[in-house]
């Protein structure tokens, strides 16, 4: 952001460097971090960047039309708000507060299976239903009863995230203590005085957002209100011995659209199509999984190729604004899923920045729109981009 941080936020970058100023750091760290060296998560955003459009004039801009259909709903602009475990804790009942924004945006919002409000909270803002993300538990009992508590909430989209079943390593999380280990001194320097340094986020989140536990799972966790306690319960209970005969019981058992999310392979996109599953998202977990593989601008149109004619294809990871959205379609995507900069705008100022936000992002869809001579999004093909 070129001047101070008390003007308007307009960039991605500006709300980012806003949510820092507000937020304790090892929310901010949990949030825009990824795995070990981040190479990856630098990749993602590169890559995007790298995509060039191709400037098409005196194509008549004035019927613009930014919507797209996914799943049997209309979108105003093809974004969806991704699934972002403790992304509530950006602001006060978070997952509610980005639920309206969407709503008000014609765009879906994802509920995370580890987000801070549960599902009752995030339906109960409208009539319009979310989509929710799950991971596999060992406890198939549990699954059975979240996915069913979803669907009696109205939820029809499930996220189904299948690039979990090892942990990334984060540095950043280490380092804040998030995985244990801090002395004594540490602790009162990664709690007490980093709440004391951001006093916005102490009173609005801290003090008056409660719980602060992850709102899906507290009746599996028991009594226990401590963030650690609930993440240790989630870490030992992701199922590590998943495999595609398990996508195939889920399949059995979940009857709206399932989505697969963390495909970053051709053959594994063509065995989600074969176990059932209505479409993909083109995943690295937004670098924070594993190191060192390919950014998912460079995966999608080759898995695109190889099954864009036989399922939906979603994208997430590195998206930060509406041309990379732009791009996304033009490579292949239905649709571009976004975490890090909804909870920054979130966080940045609640609701109302995360409106204005999503508003900045589809004015940039308009602009790419209507100079690449495609002014309909659901149009886009990869025509609009130069190719050298
Ligand atoms: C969980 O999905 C995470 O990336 O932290």
């Amino acid at each position: 952001m070129a001047g101070s941080l008390d003007l308007l936020p307009a960039s991605y970058e500006d709300f980012r460097r806003k949510s820092e100023q507000r937020m304790p750091r090892f929310l901010f760290d949990y949030i825009d971090g990824g795995a070990t060296a981040e190479v990856t998560l630098r990749r993602n955003v590169a890559d995007w960047e790298a995509v060039k459009l191709n400037q098409k004039v005196l194509c008549d801009a004035s019927q613009m039309d930014c919507s797209v259909e996914l799943f049997g709903e209309t979108l105003d602009m093809p974004v969806v708000l991704a699934p972002i475990g403790m992304g509530g804790m950006s602001a006060r009942r978070g997952e509610a507060q980005a639920k309206r924004a969407a709503d008000a945006a014609g765009i879906p919002f994802c509920l995370s299976t580890v987000g801070i409000c549960p599902v009752e909270e995030v339906a109960g803002v409208s009539e319009t239903a979310c989509w929710f993300q799950l991971y596999m538990l060992r406890d198939r009992g549990i699954v059975q009863e979240i996915l069913d508590s979803a669907w009696e909430h109205g939820v029809r989209t499930l996220l189904f995230t299948i690039d979990l079943a090892v942990l990334g390593t984060r540095y950043r999380d280490i380092r804040n203590g998030m995985t244990g280990g801090l002395g004594p001194w540490g602790k009162l320097r990664a709690g007490l005085i980093d709440y004391a340094i951001h006093p916005g986020w102490a009173l609005d989140v801290g003090l008056k957002g409660g719980p602060h536990g992850f709102g899906n799972l507290a009746k599996y966790v028991g009594h226990s209100t401590n963030p650690r306690d609930y993440a240790a319960w989630v870490t030992q209970q992701f199922d590590s011995s998943v495999t595609w005969a398990d996508m195939e019981w889920l399949r059995n058992v979940w009857k709206g659209n399932l989505v697969l999310k963390g495909i970053l392979d051709t053959g594994d996109a063509r065995q989600a199509i074969s176990v059932g599953a209505d479409g993909i998202v083109v995943s690295n977990h937004g670098g924070r999984q594993l190191d060192g593989v390919e950014s998912t601008a460079v995966m999608l149109p080759r898995i695109a190729d190889a099954v864009g004619s036989d399922t939906t294809i979603l994208v997430d990871g590195g998206i930060r604004s509406g041309q990379d959205v732009v791009r996304s379609l033009a490579l292949g995507a239905k649709a571009a899923l976004i975490g890090r900069p909804w909870v920054f705008a979130l966080g940045a100022g609640g609701a109302p920045a995360l409106s204005r936000m999503l508003a900045l992002m589809k004015q940039d869809i308009r602009t790419a729109l209507g100079l690449t001579g495609l002014p309909k999004a659901s149009e886009v093909t990869e025509k609009i981009l130069l190719r050298e």
